[in-house]
């Protein structure tokens, strides 16, 4: 009897599992296309490695066709960060013989960037598959070579001027968005791929509404004169038509927040110069967050970026599980956020959330579990995404069609 009841309940699991509905099943519906009419775009991030040493998720055909599916647009975790693009990997770069004038006159010496590979190859890819792209990041304390604040760019040695650090920021800036516009001119008639970028990522402190001072751009400057310049350039470099962004976590903290909305009105302010204005447009709300976090808080944070006159992106979206991992409950959360966001989103006459992006593809991948962040989590496994990787197969949970159902 009981060796009866196991065989029945082994066949069973092993049944369900084969049948269990993979993300390009036709009868899971697309995420970008239940959301195409609310929001401008939804979408994941996703990583791509190093193109020919290490490519994974967006390189497969597997991942391909599910975002095809289911992304209007994609964020890479990695390849478009500071780090990836100089791909110095901690050593100090080579410097060219090429020199760059700045526009506040500092002339430097450029170093060698050899990083556009995995850049290119992933637009290749966006390109092939309809998908546009959230461009992630210019300006970040963390993924930033250290070398690129030094004297000589030897990270042995001091920091250089605020001047001379301007015009490093200016010529960086200056060269990944002409490199971006130039291989959109050459490969997709000129249309974007990338449609916004967080010029800005992190700057104002943990529990503080000061800005971040373990950062060597605080360092340098003291003040937040690298943010506004950081606008600036974007602004000057980058298609008129493509958003820009302050990227930020903590945004339903209130004591963050104020330091937040204190950095935005330093950077609206300046939007006015008649001297190479800052531009931005968008907020973005990272969104790591937890089963525990308010909705009421997220509300508010919303409504205080969208009263300072710009959209809101959700930039990074993902729930922790915390201790338990209830699939249900994960669900009732995804439920309630998005239920927010639609409920805050842009309209014609109001400022409003207009994009969401989940960061990441699955649970086994997602950054919560890397030895560094699952400490936050008294050590348990997280659950925060939307599918499970089986056999090669993303599983759509619960939380998935708490998504999906979210709109009704
Ligand atoms: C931050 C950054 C992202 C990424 C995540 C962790 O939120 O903005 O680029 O590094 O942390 O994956």
């Amino acid at each position: 009897m009981n060796r009866k009841f196991l065989t029945a309940a082994v066949f069973l699991l092993l049944t369900v599992s084969f049948f269990a509905q993979d993300w390009l099943d036709t009868s899971v519906p697309s995420f970008s296309e239940t959301y195409k009419d609310t929001f401008d775009y939804v979408g994941f991030a996703c990583e791509y490695g190093i193109k020919g040493w290490s490519e994974k998720e967006l390189a497969t055909p597997e991942v391909q066709k599910g975002l095809a599916k289911h992304a209007a647009t994609i964020t890479m975790g990695n390849e478009f960060k500071p780090q990836f693009i100089m791909a110095w990997w901690g050593k100090n770069p080579r410097v060219t013989s090429q020199t760059f004038t700045a526009s506040n006159g500092v002339t430097i010496k450029t170093p060698a960037l050899n990083g556009f590979n995995s850049v290119d190859a992933v637009l290749e890819i966006c390109k092939k598959n309809n998908l546009k792209m959230r461009g992630h990041v210019l300006v970040w304390h963390s993924q930033t070579e250290e070398a690129f604040f030094r004297k000589d760019y030897n990270s042995s040695k001091p920091y250089v001027s605020k001047e001379e650090m301007t015009a490093r920021q200016e010529w960086y800036i200056k060269t990944v968005l002409e490199h971006i516009a130039e291989w959109e001119k050459a490969n997709n008639g000129g249309e974007h791929i990338i449609w916004a970028w967080d010029v800005v990522n992190e700057a104002i402190g943990d529990g503080s509404s000061s800005l971040r001072s373990n950062s060597s751009w605080y360092k340098i400057y003291g003040n937040y004169d690298f943010i506004i310049n950081a606008f600036r350039f974007a602004n000057k470099y980058a298609p008129s038509d493509v958003l820009l962004c302050y990227n930020d976590y903590g945004c339903d903290n209130s004591t963050k927040r104020r330091g937040m909305l204190t950095l935005l009105d330093k950077v609206i302010e300046n939007s006015k110069a008649s001297d190479m204005p800052a531009r931005i447009d968008v907020m973005g709300m990272q969104s790591h967050i937890s089963k525990r976090t308010r909705v009421a808080d997220i509300d508010k944070a919303i409504n205080d970026f969208a009263a300072k006159g710009l959209d809101v992106h959700i930039t990074e979206l993902d729930i922790a599980t915390e201790e338990a991992y209830k699939p249900e409950e994960l669900a009732d959360a995804y439920s309630n956020v998005f239920k927010n966001y639609v409920k805050n989103r842009k309209t014609d006459s109001n400022h409003g959330v207009s994009c969401v992006t989940i960061w990441g593809l699955n649970d086994e991948s997602t950054w919560l579990n890397s030895p560094d962040q699952i400490k936050w989590h008294k050590n348990k496994t997280q659950y925060p995404l939307l599918f499970q990787l089986e056999n090669n197969k993303y599983i759509p949970k619960p939380a998935f069609y708490a998504v999906i159902n979210a709109l009704n």
